[in-house]
């Protein structure tokens, strides 16, 4: 097999889609290896994850420093030790300055759980729920200095029920980012991903889903 891609996770919290990761990468065929996981949470469940996993892991605390960029030299230069050649943000909840986002251009990806350009930003499912979307989910996308957009890599598509609540419509929609974030990373680390401006194709095969409508009747 050839080389792997060296992924550097950055997670905030409970960590299921870093999960979905240490996953994927247990399959010999998967094309990348997870490097480095920095959390800039002590406590967050993804640290436990990693050591489960015994994934090298490093808590940054944004708290301990006194601005941005400090903060994110630090998380740099633990990710450059660590030869990381994709970022992947796993839920990491700090807004990232534009030179860390210029410095890891075409490096970083992130999940985010709707359809964008709809609904970028926080409290994504109650949005989606207040406006009547039929048809939310989620979206693999590299990293750009505005929050929640660049160039969209996947998406799933989950259907909005008229009983949701937040609870039952984000379970959902996670199910299909851990589906989501592997593949992304797959196609990145395969060579499959053409960057062209704001959009990406693929250079593979491409299986393309039946439609999904909803309701149907
Ligand atoms: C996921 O739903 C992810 O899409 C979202 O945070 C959650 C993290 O869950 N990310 C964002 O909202 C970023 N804009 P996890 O820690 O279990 O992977």
């Amino acid at each position: 097999m050839t080389k792997k891609l060296k992924l550097g996770i950055m997670l905030s919290g409970r960590g299921t889609n870093f999960q979905a990761l240490i996953d994927a990468c247990k399959n010999p065929d998967f094309p990348a290896e997870i490097s480095l996981v920095v959390s800039n949470q002590m406590s967050a469940e993804g640290l436990t994850r990693a050591r489960e996993a015994n994934i090298p892991c490093i808590a940054i605390p944004h708290i301990e420093f006194s601005n941005r960029e400090l903060f994110e030299n630090e998380i740099s230069a633990k990710l450059k030790d660590a030869k990381v050649e994709l970022v992947c943000l796993a839920g990491f909840m700090r807004i990232l300055t534009t030179e860390f986002v210029k410095e890891w251009h075409n490096k970083i990806i992130n999940i985010h759980p709707s359809l964008l350009p709809a609904f970028r930003g926080l409290d994504t499912h109650q949005r989606v729920l207040s406006e009547g979307v039929k048809i939310s989910g989620c979206t693999v996308h590299y990293v750009r200095a505005e929050v929640d957009t660049g160039p969209i890599i996947v998406q799933a598509a989950v259907p909005v029920l008229p009983t949701d609540n937040e609870e039952t419509l984000s379970e959902r929609i996670l199910f299909a980012e851990h589906k989501c974030y592997p593949l992304a990373v797959k196609l990145i680390a395969s060579g499959d991903v053409i960057i062209e401006g704001d959009v990406v194709t693929f250079s593979g095969k491409y299986n393309c889903p039946d439609n999904l409508m909803n309701p149907t009747n």
